[in-house]
């Protein structure tokens, strides 16, 4: 059953899934903001069972430890870079660009060489700057859940995350400063759904919202961009911070595993919801309305196009191969009549259903193993 205007509306905020007008009714972030509060509802917990009791959390807690590394002395910093030459080169190699003939009639359609050089500067340089931006999501989200989780195992495992997230912030953070000269505010859709992760008051939400959602689309996005970028620095960065990501993903799998297996259909009707919220808004991002505007082009004009351009919907349905396979595995898709496997569907991306899900994956990973191949 497809869902009805009134629940979109209540879910995602919309009647239609591509409403292009609602999509940019959302305001572009002021780039000169340089705070943004929001209230994280949630009770702090503390456990006085410091038993073994999830051998399994303990297990990716000694992993974490021997996984640290030192962002100040383990990546190539003296590499130089030229911005221009390396878009260049890593757009010639990529199939994830644009398809420049979709845009005819547009302004697009005048644009030459230097334009498009333009426009995948910025691109770099707004796509990298999502990432810090998360990053710092997750450092906060992580944060959080070692306070809110009930279980001590779960706590030690997630002090570990703090550190990492903080790492990846830092290196992002260097990265946008030294060698791209600067960054880009925080892209309006990503921000919603960063303030509804950390506004939700249940425990569980800032696991499926962050370490499942957002993170698992990370590790997808990351992935892609270590595989077609030649630019050593970036892509040692890249290699470094998916190590750690993938058991950051890892932990959100095999936590709400068992919380989920515990739920009523209504509480997992909720959590549906939710993943299919997070969804929508992480697909929302990827038109990168910022972008557009800085390069003066109309993003009413143009955002239409780019939600159906054939290369760009390969990209982004890609992001998608790990969430789908993760909510699987959590019991998510298809629960109260297959509501989640249904939305997918509706979005496109339900082929990702059985591939390897990261509670398998992340230890392929690891630093000094061979990157499993690109899907
Ligand atoms: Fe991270
Ligand atoms: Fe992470």
């Amino acid at each position: 059953m497809s869902i009805t205007e009134k629940e979109s509306q209540e879910i995602i905020g919309r009647a239609e899934l591509n409403d292009i007008e609602a999509i940019l009714a959302i305001p572009t972030c002021d780039p000169n903001e340089v705070q943004h509060v929001v209230k994280d509802n949630a009770d702090a917990i503390f456990s006085w069972d410091y038993s073994l009791s999830r051998p399994a959390l303990r297990r990716l807690y000694e992993k974490a430890k021997v996984g640290q590394w030192n962002a100040t002395t383990d990546l190539p910093w003296d590499t130089d870079v030229d911005v221009e030459a390396q878009v260049s080169a890593d757009l010639a190699a990529a199939v994830s660009g644009l398809t420049a003939s979709h845009y005819d009639g547009t302004p697009v359609e005048k644009w030459g060489d230097k334009e498009w050089t333009e426009f995948a500067v910025l691109q770099r340089k707004w796509s990298l700057s999502q990432f810090m931006h998360g990053e710092q999501g997750a450092l906060l989200c992580t944060a959080k859940i070692t306070e809110t989780v009930p279980w001590y195992d779960a706590k030690l495992y997630a002090s570990t995350q703090v550190v990492d997230e903080a790492r990846h912030v830092e290196v992002f953070a260097r990265y946008l400063d030294e060698k791209l000269g600067g960054g880009f505010q925080i892209n309006a859709h990503l921000r919603m759904l960063l303030d509804d992760i950390i506004n939700d008051s249940r425990w569980d939400m800032t696991y499926l919202g962050m370490q499942v959602m957002v993170e698992g689309l990370a590790l997808a996005a990351f992935g892609n961009l270590y595989q077609f970028t030649s630019e050593p620095l970036l892509k040692q960065l890249l290699r470094y911070v998916m190590s750690d990501e993938a058991r950051h993903v890892a932990f959100g799998v095999l936590s709400l595993q068992e919380a989920y297996s515990e739920m009523s259909d209504k509480e997992i009707k909720d959590r549906q919801e939710f993943a299919y919220e997070a969804s929508v808004r992480m697909r929302d991002r990827f038109m990168s309305q910022e972008v557009w505007e800085r390069m003066g082009i109309n993003t009413r004009d143009i955002v239409p196009l780019v939600l159906n351009d054939p290369t760009r919907e390969v990209f982004q349905q890609m992001l998608f191969s790990k969430i789908v396979p993760n909510c699987k595995k959590l019991g998510l898709l298809d629960r109260n009549d297959s509501w989640l496997r249904k939305r997918y569907e509706e979005m496109g991306v339900i082929q990702f259903e059985n591939m390897e899900d990261t509670g398998e994956e992340y230890t392929k990973f690891a630093l000094g193993e061979e990157m499993p191949a690109s899907h």
